[in-house]
């Protein structure tokens, strides 16, 4: 039982972290359970339910060897000592917090699934992003057992990224556990130590108490998602002023203190986790009472949404205020390239204000189609989905890149522009392309952040 790792919920989260630990643990045994049948049997079958580069091999190394998928959610909890929780916690929809707390539904029958088939004491780990003072919750559910047992939690969020998932989990910046402070707490704390031991070095082990582990994870994606919004508020100005957001961005990343990273203009920031994470931190704060505090965060997400509106109407201004029956080819729907993905997708906004503007879509993604085709199920329009770009370009007015795919950079522009409707325009909303090389061609070329490449003697920046 010591050795026996169960993980309840398959997703993003559960899944490759689990395989990534059986990987460096041989002698636990580790169980990923999920009441999703379609799921699990996806996960035990040649194409994994999720696109994550380098998770075939690890998965296909250890299943069935010390990593097993299954829907037994009961088997699992009655042989496990340690459970990993990663079931979802979307935002609210409805009721008190409504579009900003996190809905803790699945957390909380989870606990009650823990205590109805617990036969022994166990240590109950938080893997999903949870509100700070959650394991507080959950551990007065836990502890109204009837049966006499013990239940410790402890708080171990997740910090890998999508699209580098495995590496994320393999050589982590840091893992962070966190852990009630009574003598309980702390000997489940040192035992999950233990097993990230085995790959990971003690100076990369964080240990703190359980709402410090909550709240960092919390602030941690906020304040990564502020600086993609800072610097999108940038990239406004620069289309007034004639200043480059490319150039603005390496001249500040260049000062250490700043740093490189995530200071790349874009459509703004989509992934299950930013949005839900500072809109939480935005219901925390206003429910102890601190607005200002609140205030400060929110403007963050309405930033991010500003962004994506203000590209949908770049493209509308510049295609002579009127999109509609023009088809637009649109590249990329997963919000950051290397996934399937589209949770909170800024193409998912960006592609029903085109639709609502009466464009034909055209959408082209390498991994995202499918869940392209569910997020747009219920807008009415002509929507095509295309496997092949040059389907999506043919006879199109516009190219339109949402995502940074690297292999958009290598289509054949030339072929494409040849096949659009002229004047050809292209909006890059992730300043990922040739933009001179593409003027050249023929094309109007609108980047963000930075001057028009425009053929046409509309407005200039
Ligand atoms: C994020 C956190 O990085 C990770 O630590 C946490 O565990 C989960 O949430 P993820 O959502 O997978 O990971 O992707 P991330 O790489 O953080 O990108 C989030 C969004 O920000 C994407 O839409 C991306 O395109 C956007 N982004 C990121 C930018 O627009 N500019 C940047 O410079 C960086
Ligand atoms: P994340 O990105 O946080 O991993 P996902 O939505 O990808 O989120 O995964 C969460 C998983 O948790 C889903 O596959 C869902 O079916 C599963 N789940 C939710 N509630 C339960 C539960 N009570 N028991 C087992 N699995 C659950």
């Amino acid at each position: 039982m010591d050795k026996t790792i169960l993980c309840i919920g398959a997703g993003y989260v559960g899944a490759p972290t689990m395989a990534v630990l059986a990987d460096n643990c041989p002698e636990y045994r580790v169980i990923v359970v999920d009441i999703n049948e379609q799921r699990i049997a996806a996960w035990n079958s040649d194409k994994l339910p999720i696109y994550e580069p380098g998770l075939d091999e690890v998965v296909k190394r250890n299943r069935n060897k010390n990593l097993f998928f299954s829907t037994d959610v009961q088997g699992g909890i009655k042989k496990a000592g340690i459970i990993f929780v990663s079931v979802n916690t979307p935002t609210k929809t409805s009721g008190r917090g409504a579009g900003k707390a996190a809905n803790l539904q699945y957390w909380e029958q989870t606990a009650r699934d823990i205590i109805e088939h617990s036969e022994n004491d166990k240590i109950v780990i938080e893997k999903s992003t949870l509100p700070v003072r959650t394991a507080e919750a959950m551990h007065r559910i836990l502890s109204a057992n009837d049966k006499g047992l013990n239940f410790d939690i402890i708080s171990n969020p997740e910090f890998m990224a999508e699209g580098t998932a495995v590496d994320d989990l393999q050589s982590p910046d840091r893992v962070l556990i966190g852990a009630m402070e009574d003598e309980s707490g702390q000997r489940a704390l040192r035992r999950i130590v233990a097993i990230y031991q085995h790959w990971i070095a003690d100076n990369k082990i964080k240990t703190t108490n359980v709402w410090s582990s909550e709240l960092s994870k919390l602030v941690a994606n906020a304040m990564l998602a502020q600086r993609v919004s800072s610097i999108n508020s940038i990239s406004a100005l620069c289309e007034k002023t004639d200043a480059n957001i490319l150039d603005v961005s390496d001249a500040i990343g260049m000062d250490s203190r700043i740093g490189a990273k995530f200071i790349k203009a874009g459509i703004g920031f989509g992934g299950s986790c930013f949005k839900k994470d500072i809109l939480n931190l935005v219901y925390l704060c206003e429910y102890y009472g601190l607005p200002e505090v609140a205030a400060y965060w929110e403007q963050v997400v309405k930033i991010n949404d500003y962004q994506g509106r203000r590209f949908v109407d770049n493209i509308v201004n510049r295609m002579f205020n009127n999109i509609a029956g023009k088809k637009i080819a649109v590249f990329g729907f997963a919000f950051k390239a290397d996934t399937g993905d589209t949770r909170e997708s800024p193409a998912i906004t960006i592609c029903k204000l085109l639709l609502e503007e009466n464009a034909q879509l055209a959408i082209h993604d390498p991994q995202a189609l499918h869940n392209a085709k569910l997020d747009l199920a219920d807008s009415s329009g002509e929507i095509s989905y295309c496997e092949n770009p040059a389907e999506a370009a043919t006879d199109a007015h516009a190219i339109v890149i949402l995502t940074e795919w690297q292999q958009f950079k290598d289509y054949d522009y030339r072929q494409f522009y040849r096949a659009m409707k002229k004047p050809a325009f292209i909006f890059d909303g992730r300043n990922i392309l040739d933009h001179q090389a593409l003027y050249e061609l023929g094309y109007n070329v609108f980047p963000l952040g930075q001057k028009a490449r425009n053929h046409l003697d509309c407005h200039s920046y």
